[in-house]
C-alpha cells in the first residue's frame, strides 16, 4: 500500500514538472515579448554588447543649452586617469598648459574655493573631480524621445 502511494505521489509530480517545462517553452525567457531598451533578448540568452559609440573628432567645441552649464566634453575620455594621483585633464586643461595643448583653459571659477569664492594659488579641490560636471558627448541617438530645449537667451 505504501508503494503505491509513493507511486502515485511520483507520478503526479512528473506530471506536474511536465506541464511547468511546457509552460516555459512557451514563454522561455519571461519578459512577455516585451522590449525594453535592453531590446527584445530573452533573459536567460547573452545579447551581444552595443558597439561602442563614436566621439567625432571634428565636432570643436559644443554649444550651451542653459547659462552656467558645465560645457560638453567634446572629445573622447577613454584612458584618462583622474585620481587622487593624477588629473590626465589637467595636462591640457589647466591655465599652465592650455596654451601649448591648444586647449580651453578651465575657468576662473574653478581656482575659486566654493564657500567663500576666495580665489586660490591651485585648482579648487571641489573642481578637482572634472567628470562629476563634464560629460563627454558621444554621436548616439537619444534612447528615448525628449523635447527638451535651449533656453531661449542661448536660442
Ligand atoms: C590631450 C589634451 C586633452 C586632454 C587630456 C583633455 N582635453 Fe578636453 N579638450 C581638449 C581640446 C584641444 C579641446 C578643444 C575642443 C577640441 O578641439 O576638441 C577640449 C575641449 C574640452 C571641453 C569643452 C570646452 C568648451 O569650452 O566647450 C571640455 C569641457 C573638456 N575638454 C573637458 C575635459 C575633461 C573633463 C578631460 C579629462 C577627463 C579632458 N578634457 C581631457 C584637449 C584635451
Ligand atoms: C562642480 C562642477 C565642476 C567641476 C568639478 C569642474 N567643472 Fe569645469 N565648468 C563647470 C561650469 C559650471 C562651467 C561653466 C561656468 C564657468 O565657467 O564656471 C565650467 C567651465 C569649464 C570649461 C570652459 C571654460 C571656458 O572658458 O569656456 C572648461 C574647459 C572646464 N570647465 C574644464 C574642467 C576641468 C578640466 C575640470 C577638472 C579639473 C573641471 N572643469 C571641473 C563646472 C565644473
Amino acid at each position: 500500500m505504501k508503494r503505491l502511494v509513493l507511486a502515485v505521489m511520483a507520478f503526479g509530480m512528473m506530471l506536474a514538472g511536465a506541464v511547468h517545462s511546457a509552460e516555459e517553452l512557451h514563454n522561455p525567457g519571461g519578459i512577455g515579448g516585451l522590449e525594453s531598451l535592453r531590446g527584445a533578448s530573452e533573459l536567460e540568452a547573452t545579447r551581444a554588447a552595443d558597439p561602442m559609440k563614436r566621439y567625432p573628432r571634428d565636432q570643436g567645441t559644443i554649444d550651451s543649452d542653459y547659462v552656467y552649464q558645465p560645457p560638453l566634453v567634446p572629445h573622447t575620455i577613454r584612458n584618462y586617469e583622474v585620481s587622487k594621483n593624477a588629473n590626465k585633464c589637467l595636462a591640457c586643461h589647466s591655465w599652465k598648459n592650455a596654451n601649448e595643448m591648444g586647449a580651453t583653459k578651465i575657468s576662473v571659477t574653478h581656482y575659486q574655493s566654493p564657500r567663500e569664492g576666495q580665489v586660490l594659488s591651485d585648482v579648487s579641490p571641489a573642481r578637482y573631480f572634472c567628470l562629476q560636471c563634464h560629460v563627454p558627448q558621444a554621436d548616439a541617438k537619444p534612447l528615448v524621445e525628449n523635447d527638451f530645449q535651449r533656453v531661449d537667451a542661448l536660442r
